[in-house]
């Protein structure tokens, strides 16, 4: 009976619904807005669905069962909720014509530092939904160079929509150059910007008490040891790759975290200890990573890089109380009310003179 109501609100829904989303009947109920539960941990979620939002999305042609296998009626079961996203799904793959599925990417973070121990605490290792959310396209009409591009395919292709959606789904990808007072800049080379990734990867290596626990279920005992992963984003953020981000988040001849922490020509999501040969940083490879960076210090020979990457400079793990220290932390000071003085002198100078030319005129 319940399998009766839902196929028929579904058959209902799919007639009703004019956008053409593939939501299987389910957004009868879920695109009521406030459709809300209160979860174990006494937090509200809200399971109201945007059709709008949903049909713009990068995930707008599969359908709502194709990741929610296991919801097949109402009441749900609970526990139902969780997605696999390894599952194969009825899009085909135009380069492979075979159905499509993240299975690739999975696998590899499974086998990540990041999936191994995932099982053991998902609260402090990230799963795909930590980093994914279901990604609106890139509005093609927003950007002057797309305008162009859209004309150009119309030349061949007839339908408008299709057009969109496809360049779309492919701009949503690409580096789009943007013109800024009068030049072309990258957009970026990843879909985020530099300093988000860094951002994204400081929510969890900030923090301290997660990255605690993450030790403890690691083994990682040795005191060095501890103090470098946790520090890993303090001393990233010393040094000049993030003081480059950080006043430009769009500059990308920055290093941020995967540019060091993933393989060149992998998927992303391949970051393992130091230890796994299979880490980008392992001795192994460090020199092929470091070799990297003559993309961008083109002058600088690889086996300089190599050294540089042990010399423990390009994350700057001081050691404390040490003098060297001191000196830099009296520099930094020094430096600080340096700028700080010169502006003010100059602010108040200008502003004593303002104040005279105000009063000469009167
Ligand atoms: C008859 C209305 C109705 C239909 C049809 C319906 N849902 Fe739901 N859904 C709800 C309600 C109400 C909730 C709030 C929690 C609950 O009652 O289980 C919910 C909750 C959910 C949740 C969150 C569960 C959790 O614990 O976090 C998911 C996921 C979900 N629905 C997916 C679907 C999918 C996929 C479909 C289509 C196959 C669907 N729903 C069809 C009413 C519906
Ligand atoms: C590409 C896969 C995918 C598709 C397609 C999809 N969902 Fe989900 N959905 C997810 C994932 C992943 C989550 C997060 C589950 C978790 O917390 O583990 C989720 C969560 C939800 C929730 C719980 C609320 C929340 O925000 O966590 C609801 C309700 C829901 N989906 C309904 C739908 C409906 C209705 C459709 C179709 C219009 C749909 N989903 C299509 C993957 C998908
Ligand atoms: C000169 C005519 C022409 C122009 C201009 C053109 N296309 Fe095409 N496009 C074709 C033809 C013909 C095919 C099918 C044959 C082929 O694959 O070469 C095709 C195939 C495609 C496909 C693959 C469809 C599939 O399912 O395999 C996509 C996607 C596509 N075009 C998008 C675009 C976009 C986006 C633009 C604008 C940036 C564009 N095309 C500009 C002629 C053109
Ligand atoms: C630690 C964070 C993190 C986790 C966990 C993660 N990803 Fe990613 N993923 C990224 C980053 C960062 C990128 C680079 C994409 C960008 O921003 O341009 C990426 C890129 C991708 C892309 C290419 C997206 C595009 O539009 O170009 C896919 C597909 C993808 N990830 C799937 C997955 C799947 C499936 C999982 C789970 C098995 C997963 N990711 C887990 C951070 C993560
Ligand atoms: C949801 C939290 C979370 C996010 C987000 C996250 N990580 Fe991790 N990461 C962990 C945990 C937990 C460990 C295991 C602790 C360990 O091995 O030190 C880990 C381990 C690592 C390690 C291995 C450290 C070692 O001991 O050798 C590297 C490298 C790493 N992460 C890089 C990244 C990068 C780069 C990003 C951003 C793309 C990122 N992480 C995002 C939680 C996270
Ligand atoms: C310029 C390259 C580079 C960048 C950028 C970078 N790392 Fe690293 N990272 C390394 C190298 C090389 C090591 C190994 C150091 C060693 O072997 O002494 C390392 C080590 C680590 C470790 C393990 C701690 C240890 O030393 O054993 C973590 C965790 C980590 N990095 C996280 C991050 C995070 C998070 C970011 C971004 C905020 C980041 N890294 C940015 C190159 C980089």
């Amino acid at each position: 009976m319940k399998a009766f109501i839902l196929g028929l609100t579904g058959a209902i829904a799919i007639t009703a619904t004019a956008l053409g989303a593939q939501d299987d009947g389910c957004l009868v109920c879920h695109r009521l807005k406030g459709l809300s539960i209160v979860t174990k941990d006494n937090k509200i979620k809200d399971c109201s669905i945007s059709d709008a939002l949903f049909a713009h999305s990068v995930h707008r042609n599969v359908g709502c069962t194709e990741c929610h296998t296991k919801i097949e009626q109402y009441p749900h079961k609970p526990g139902n909720e969780k997605v696999n996203c390894a599952t194969k799904c009825h899009v085909i793959d135009p380069s492979t014509k075979k159905p499509f599925s993240h299975e690739k990417v999975y696998e590899t973070w499974k086998e990540s530092v990041h999936g191994k121990n995932y099982d053991k605490a998902p609260d402090i290792y990230p799963y795909c939904t930590y980093c994914h959310t279901n990604k609106l396209l890139i509005d093609v009409n927003k950007f002057d160079s797309l305008k162009m591009s859209f004309n150009r395919c119309s030349i061949c292709h007839e339908n408008k929509n299709w057009i969109r959606d496809r360049l779309s789904h492919v701009a949503s990808r690409e580096p789009i150059p943007i013109i800024r007072n009068g030049f072309t800049h990258q957009f970026i080379k990843t879909r985020r910007d530099g300093w988000e990734i860094v951002e994204l990867c400081a929510s969890c290596h900030e923090n301290k008490k997660k990255m605690e626990k993450a030790l403890e279920i690691e083994g990682i005992h040795n005191k060095y040891e501890r103090e470098r992963v946790l520090t890993a984003v303090e001393s990233y953020k010393v040094t000049m790759h993030a003081k480059m981000l950080y006043l430009d988040r769009k500059d990308n001849r920055a290093a941020d975290c995967l540019d060091c922490h993933t393989n060149k020509g992998g998927n992303f999501h391949d970051i393992f200890h130091k230890n796994d040969p299979r880490s980008s940083i392992n001795a192994k490879n460090i020199e092929l990573t470091c070799g990297r960076s003559t993309e961008c210090h083109p002058l600088a020979p690889k086996y300089h890089m190599k050294n540089f990457a042990q010399t423990k400079w390009v994350h700057m793990h001081p050691i404390p109380d040490s003098l060297g220290q001191k000196i830099v932390k009296i520099v930094e000071e020094f430096m600080f009310w340096l700028t700080t003085g010169t502006l003010l002198f100059a602010v108040t100078i200008v502003g004593l003179d303002l104040l005279k030319n105000l009063r000469r005129k009167h």
